[in-house]
């Protein structure tokens, strides 16, 4: 069968290859976990969801190869539909919706615990990331623990499972986190960010009732801004209002989703932050980047501000199971804003070079490659 794949380490490989077709009896990732007797589960890829990982991955700045092999299949935003179950598999049946988890347990206490998410250990094992193969193929075999049903009326959004999943987690750790303070009540949420997870977030935290400004550089109206509008956020172009401005006009946000991609903006964000608030960090800034601060101020502030950072990353199947929710209860409260996210639809694998020049393009939200359905 077909998968879309990289030689990590070597910039620009991306390629079509054959791969054997997987047999449910097949272990993915013997390296990492085994799947129990009875529990794998079958799965035809429909659509698998790109993003700047793949992107950075494809430029060789991280990504590795299972071991005893020199390729890595990408793709770790997966929606499928299971064509076959083990024995001992109760909760699926051939012809669900499913999503895949990306992370595999490694060795850790919060491994064993099931948050392989928040794995200490430094190594993390991810399917299409590192160190285990991804969903860019025609069909996959995972264990049932794993996979997480994406009910039928919400198919046409399954491929936002995994982002949503990501969104879910990093608000639900700055709410857990924030239970330090017994009666926090955020009321205003800045996201800084308007790319999927920026305009996902920004439907979560509508969605629980907090008035939430959504800010990128570029001044609306356009499509990232209009989405942002129909949850009832209200858009902030940058480049004509500052966060700075921003604040003397509607006051400091008690939460701030940062999700630019832009190490400056994650320091900025600092200098904003309310008393008690919380700001969580989720995008991954590559290379080096040299920000000058009033680090004085700062400390000052956040000191006597009882202010907290928190940082977040991958989801596990709570997570998802929490991001499917929220992205159902979105699509009852905003009929059809959240469809307009997936703006960029490769057809077929055969594509696999459309991919990369689409992740270049500001203009593009959610880049995903239809496989099969
Ligand atoms: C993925 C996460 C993953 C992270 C780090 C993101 O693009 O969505 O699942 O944990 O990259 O590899
Ligand atoms: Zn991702």
């Amino acid at each position: 069968m077909k998968a879309v794949a990289v030689l990590p380490g070597k910039p620009n490989s991306v390629h079509l290859r054959e791969i054997p077709e997987p047999r449910l009896t097949d272990q993915p990732h013997p390296h990492v976990c085994t799947i129990p007797e009875g529990r794998a589960v079958r799965v035809r890829a429909l659509q698998v969801g790109v993003d700047a990982t793949d992107r950075e991955i494809n430029e060789a700045l991280y990504g590795n190869a299972p071991p005893g092999g020199d390729f890595l299949v990408i793709g770790h935003e997966s929606f499928g539909q299971v064509v076959e179950v083990g024995d001992r598999v109760t909760e699926l049946v051939p012809g669900d919706f499913v999503s895949c988890t990306v992370r595999r347990p490694g060795g850790s206490l919060f491994d064993l615990i099931g948050r392989n998410d928040v794995t200490s250990e430094e190594t993390y094992y991810e399917r299409g990331i590192n160190l285990c193969h991804g969903f860019m193929t025609e069909y996959f075999v995972d264990d049932a623990e794993y996979m997480v049903k994406v009910p039928r009326e919400l198919r046409h959004l399954g491929v936002l499972a995994e982002p949503a999943s990501v969104c879910a987690k990093a608000i639900d750790q700055a709410y857990l986190a924030q239970q330090r303070l017994q009666v926090w009540e955020p009321k205003r949420a800045f996201v800084l960010g308007a790319g999927q997870i920026g305009l996902l977030a920004t439907m979560m935290l509508k969605l629980r009732g907090l008035e939430v400004f959504t800010l990128a550089t570029r001044p609306g109206p356009h499509l990232k801004s209009k989405i942002a509008e129909a949850y009832g956020a209200t858009y902030v172009g940058t480049k004509q209002t500052s966060m700075a401005d921003l604040v003397k006009q509607v006051g400091k946000p008690d939460l701030i989703f940062e999700a630019t991609g832009n190490a400056e903006v994650c320091f900025r964000a600092m200098e904003v932050l309310a008393h008690n608030g919380a700001l969580v960090w989720t995008s991954i800034t590559g290379g080096q980047y040299d920000v000058t601060l009033d680090a004085a101020k700062i400390n000052l502030e956040w000191v006597l501000g009882n202010k907290l950072l928190v940082s977040s990353v991958n989801g596990n199947r709570r997570h998802f199971e929490m991001g499917i929710q929220a992205l159902s209860v979105g699509e009852h409260t905003y009929p059809g804003v959240t469809g307009r996210i997936l703006t960029n639809r490769v057809a077929g694998l055969d594509r696999y070079q459309d991919i990369m020049p689409l992740l270049e393009d500001k203009e593009s939200l959610k880049v995903y490659v239809n496989i099969a359905g």
